[in-house]
Order: structure tokens, then sequence, then C-alpha cells
């Protein structure tokens, strides 16, 4: 190839090419380049032949210049630029030397990261926020499930230990007032365990007839009884095979069944009534109860040895009223959740909840559960006032309230000064407030104000949550 057939050809490669290619001499002068990349730079699609880069890059056109680098440091460099329109390049300069050692050339590329660096940012972003919804599931996890709804320590104490003690086979027994959720934390024990994709059978032992109880719990064969089934009937024992089997209400079980329940926990064996052989079951046991097994073993109405197998792992789980820091998130769930249902917009006024706060709760979460669900259904207006309560939690002397609850005269200094006075009021409301929320974004919600001023408020009276 001749001279100028060579030169025809670079022109054409460097006009045509993918790469944004420029070529200058030893002083920085476009000899050629690729048109159509100077449009990155902010500039005219042209080859700029005879444009200095060192002028170029006075002018904060190329910021800096590659090949005013590569004069400089006569060697291979790569940096990155950021142009005035805003793009990111990688640019990559190269010199070439005469016999002598002198530079003659640069030839220098330049890439447009820009996409690339956009989706590296929103690749970081969304690895972020996985991480983010990695935490989230994690604390769902210890949770155990996420209807599970909780802030106090009790709490977050027991379902700690649950999700220790989920994945063994261990024997757990949960004690406690009824409608403190055991049964909800018995599912959540399965849902947690290795066994979650094996049935879960749930039997209230309280409402299976002493005189049926065997054969609904270890079923029969064929013709075992007059009444049976024609084909025999699986127990609830059986059905539980491979999963978890939950007795609730374990202390309501008469003596004469606690002997044969016992056997069958021992020896995970079974033999259906009126049946000649026994069947290996594997199960894994809870129970629950809200009576005092200690003391039923203590009056001889509950066996010893059967009470032994069971309390392998007790777990207390407090009433509502020994874990206040509950009862706000529990009613804020559940009004979200009726709200869901019915389509409504209500809330309850902060005094509702005060009131709601102080009451013995008796009855528990269910209790809870229930009465914001009527209180919401019944009430007309958005905003639910304390009269819309029954009475029993309304009485602001009622023996449903704490002692500390003040009454409005014992909150009154002496000084018939209303600024002293209010203050004192505030003080009360915000001492009530820092002992039901967990954080100072909760107490503004609780007590409808900002959160800076919660802050405020805090200091002033020289309060501290819990
Ligand atoms: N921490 C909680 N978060 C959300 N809901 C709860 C919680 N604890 C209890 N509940 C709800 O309260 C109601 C009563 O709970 P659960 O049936 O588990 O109580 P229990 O202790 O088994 O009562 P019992 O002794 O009467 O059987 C259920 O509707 C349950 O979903
Ligand atoms: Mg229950």
């Amino acid at each position: 190839m001749n001279d100028s057939i060579l030169e025809q050809l670079l022109t054409k490669m460097v006009e045509t090419s993918n790469n944004n290619i420029t070529i200058t001499d030893e002083n920085g002068l476009i000899l050629d380049s690729n048109p159509n990349h100077w449009t990155i730079y902010g500039l005219e699609s042209s080859r700029n032949i005879g444009v200095s880069v060192f002028e170029l890059e006075e002018k904060g056109i190329l910021e800096p210049s590659i090949t005013a680098a590569v004069i400089k440091e006569r060697k291979p460099i790569q940096i990155l630029q950021q142009t005035k329109t805003g793009r990111i390049v990688m640019s990559t300069g190269y010199p070439i030397f005469d016999v002598d050692g002198q530079i003659i050339r640069v030839l220098s590329y330049a890439q447009d990261q820009t996409e690339i660096k956009n989706l590296q940012f929103q690749y970081e972003q969304l690895q972020r926020k996985i991480k983010g919804y990695q935490t989230e599931v994690e604390e769902l996890r210890e949770k155990g499930s996420p209807n599970l709804i909780f802030r106090s320590k009790e709490m977050q104490h027991i379902t700690k230990t649950i999700s220790r003690v989920a994945k063994t086979d261990a024997t757990i027994l949960f004690l406690g007032e009824s409608g403190v959720g055991k049964s909800l934390l018995a599912r959540s024990i399965h849902s947690q365990s290795d066994r979650l994709k094996e049935p879960f059978i749930e039997v209230n032992c309280s409402t299976i007839p002493e005189s049926l109880f065997e054969s609904e719990m270890f079923g029969y064969e064929p013709g075992a009884f007059t009444g049976a089934l024609k084909q025999g009937k699986q127990g609830l024992i059986e059905q539980a095979d491979g999963g978890t089997l939950f007795l609730d209400e374990i202390g309501e079980l008469p003596l004469g069944i606690q002997v044969k329940l016992l056997k069958v926990l021992q020896e995970k064996r079974i033999m259906r009534v009126g049946g000649k052989k026994e069947r290996q079951i594997d199960f894994r046991l809870v129970a629950a109860t809200n009576q005092n097994l200690e003391e039923m073993v203590n009056k001889g109405t509950f066996r010893l040895d059967l009470y032994y197998r069971l309390n392998v792992i007790p777990l207390h789980i407090p009433a509502l009223r020994e874990r206040r820091e509950d009862i706000t998130i529990l009613i804020q769930h559940y009004v979200h959740q009726v709200n869901e249902k019915y389509n409504f917009q209500k809330s309850l006024h902060p005094s509702t909840y005060e009131a709601l706060i102080q009451y013995r709760w008796p009855g528990n979460v269910r209790e809870l559960e229930n009465l914001v669900e009527r209180m919401m259904l019944i009430a007309e207006e958005t905003t639910i006032y304390p009269d819309e309560l029954p009475n029993s939690i309304q009485g602001i002397n009622g023996e449903n309230m704490r002692n500390n609850g003040a009454s409005l005269e014992s909150l009154m200094i002496k000084e018939k000064n209303l600024k002293k006075n209010i203050e004192q009021v505030e003080r009360r409301l915000l001492q009530q407030a820092a002992e039901a929320c967990r954080t100072t974004y909760d107490m503004a919600e609780y007590l409808g104000i900002s959160q800076p001023s919660v802050i405020r408020k805090l200091k002033k009276y020289g309060i501290s949550i819990k």
C-alpha cells in the first residue's frame, strides 16, 4: 500500500469507528478525530483538524485533556472526565515515539461511561434497598410471622427465644392468661421450624368430650364401635405426622386421658381404637394453658410426670397490662386493619388511647382486638373520643384505672395559676406518652404534636423515654 492509500484508510477508520478516536501531533494539534464524538463535549460534529487540545483544555471543554497529559508524562494514561454536558467519559491516551524517543503523535480514545455509571449508581441503590429489605425480612422472621405485633422488651425476649428454639424439636409450653397470644405464638414456632410445609394440627383439649378423646386423638379402625365410620378414621395425632401438634388448653385434660397422652408423648407411637398394630408418628409438640399447672399438680388434678414432659421449655406470656408498651401499637394495628377492611378513615383521639392504655384488659389482646373493631364500626365521627368507650373503660376513677391515673383535681396545684397548672397537666401527659411509646416519633403521633415539639417538651420537663 502506498502512503496515500494508507492515509485514506486511516481517515476512514477514524471517521467510521465506533471508538471515539483522536490523533494529534507532538504539540497537541488535532490531525484527525472521529467527528461525532465531540458532541459529548458539547461541540458540533466536526473533525476539528488543527485545533489545539491545550486550547480546548483552557476553555474547559476537555477537563482535563488526555493528550496534554500524555505529552507531559510521556506515557500511556487513563483518566475519567466529567464533560460540560454532564457526561462521564473514560479517556485513554497513548504516545507514539520516533527512533530518537521523541513524541511524534498522540492517539487517544474516549468512551462515554455515563450509561454505565448510571447503571452502576442504580445497581448500588438497588443493593442498598435489598440490604434494607433483608434486614426487614430478618426482623420479621425474628418476630415469627408478619402479623405478630409487639414492642415491649418482654415480647422481644419471648420472640427471640422462639426463633432460637423453633428449629429444634424441643417441646414448648406456653403459659399465660386467655387471649395473650399463645395460639398465635404456637403457629409462629411452626412457621419458623423446618416442619413448616407439614401440617400444623391444633387441638383444643377443652372441647373434646372425654368419651371421644381417644377416637379423635388416636383414630379408629373400621367397625371399632357403633356409629364409627365404615372406613375408619385417622386421628389428630396421625394427621400431625411430620408436622407440629399443638395441644391448646392442656390443663383441661381429664386425668384418665392424661395417662394415655403421656404414653403417646413418650413413645411417639399410637394405636388406633380397635387396631392391632402401633404406628410410629413423628411430631413436634407445643402445648398451652391458661391454668397454673404447678398448682394443679399440687392439688392432684394434673399428673406430675406429664407436667415434666411438657415443661421442657416453658414460656410465660405476660398479660397485656404487664406490657403496656404493646397496647398503643396493637391499637394502631387494628385501627389500620379496620380502616383498610371497611375503607374508613377513622382514628382515635389521644385521650381515647390514654383510657385504653390504662384499662386492665382482662381479656388481653383478644379483648383489645374485638373492642377496637366494635368501636370503629359503631363510631359515626371520624375521630373517636373516650365517651364512646364502654363504661368499664371510660370511668376516670373506675377500678380499672391504674392507681397513678390522676384526675384533673389531683393534678391542680394549690395556686390558682393557669400557666403552672397547664404545665402540670402537660408534664403528666408527656409522662404517660413516654411510658406508652418507644420513640419520640411515636410520642408525636400519640400526642398529636410534632416530633421536635416532643423533644423540646421532654427536655423542658426532664422526662426520658424508658
Ligand atoms: N402480639 C400479637 N399481635 C397481633 N395479634 C395478636 C397478638 N397477640 C394476640 N393476638 C391476637 O389476639 C387474639 C387472641 O390470641 P390467641 O388466640 O393466640 O390467644 P391465646 O393466648 O391462645 O388465648 P386462649 O388462652 O384463650 O386460647 C387472636 O386474634 C390473635 O391473633
Ligand atoms: Mg389459644
